[in-house]
């Protein structure tokens, strides 16, 4: 699949199949996630991901309920996390600039945008969810407390074809000068 394809056809998919994912696929996406740039190449994100049935139910069980139904037959839930106080920080520990962690959740926006995009080259969908309880997932599983939970990301076989949301234009989003 072209990039231009992916790009245009990744949707946020909110309808899963219950047929499982390959293991060779999810390891895919995740070396695409490594890919990515990050801040003097501190690669903060970590990716934690659930397939085992019992770990699915517990951790869909964290989610609010609206989510919960979104992914509900997803057979895979990668938890994004990043460490905190790295990317974007001098070695004494002092932030490089106003942004501070910003750069490490930019680094793991740009990292996840390659693991969906590499998703959907194989024919899988996902969803991006940020709402959900970051405690509750870091205490289920044992997540470090340097870390921070970013997303949950449902992947699976779409069970829907959703239409693009209305998108802004060239115009909206940037001035050329
Ligand atoms: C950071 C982030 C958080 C999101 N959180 C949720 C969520 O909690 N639940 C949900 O159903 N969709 C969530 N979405 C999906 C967006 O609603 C979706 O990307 C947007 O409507 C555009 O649709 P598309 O992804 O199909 O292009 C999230 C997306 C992003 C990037």
């Amino acid at each position: 699949m072209e990039l231009q394809e992916a790009l245009q056809k990744r949707r946020s998919v909110r309808s899963y199949q219950k047929q499982k994912v390959e293991e060779e696929k999810i390891k895919k996406m995740l070396e695409a996630a490594i890919l990515a740039p990050s801040w003097k190449n501190s690669q903060v994100t970590r990716y934690y991901v659930v397939t085992g049935e019992e770990m699915l139910e517990k951790v869909k069980e964290t989610l609010p309920e609206f989510n919960r139904k979104n992914v509900q037959d997803a057979p895979v839930l990668i938890v994004s996390a990043i460490i905190r106080d790295r990317s974007g920080f001098e070695r004494d520990g002092t932030p490089s600039n106003e942004l501070g962690n910003g750069w490490g959740y930019y680094d793991c926006g740009m990292q996840s945008m390659n693991l969906l995009l590499a998703a959907k080259e194989q024919g899988l969908d996902t969803l991006v969810m940020g709402i959900r309880d970051a405690g509750k997932i870091a205490e289920l599983l044992e997540i470090p407390k340097e870390q921070s939970v970013v997303s949950v990301i449902g992947v699976g076989y779409s069970q829907a074809e959703p239409a693009m949301p209305k998108r802004k234009t060239v115009a909206d989003i940037a001035r050329f000068y």
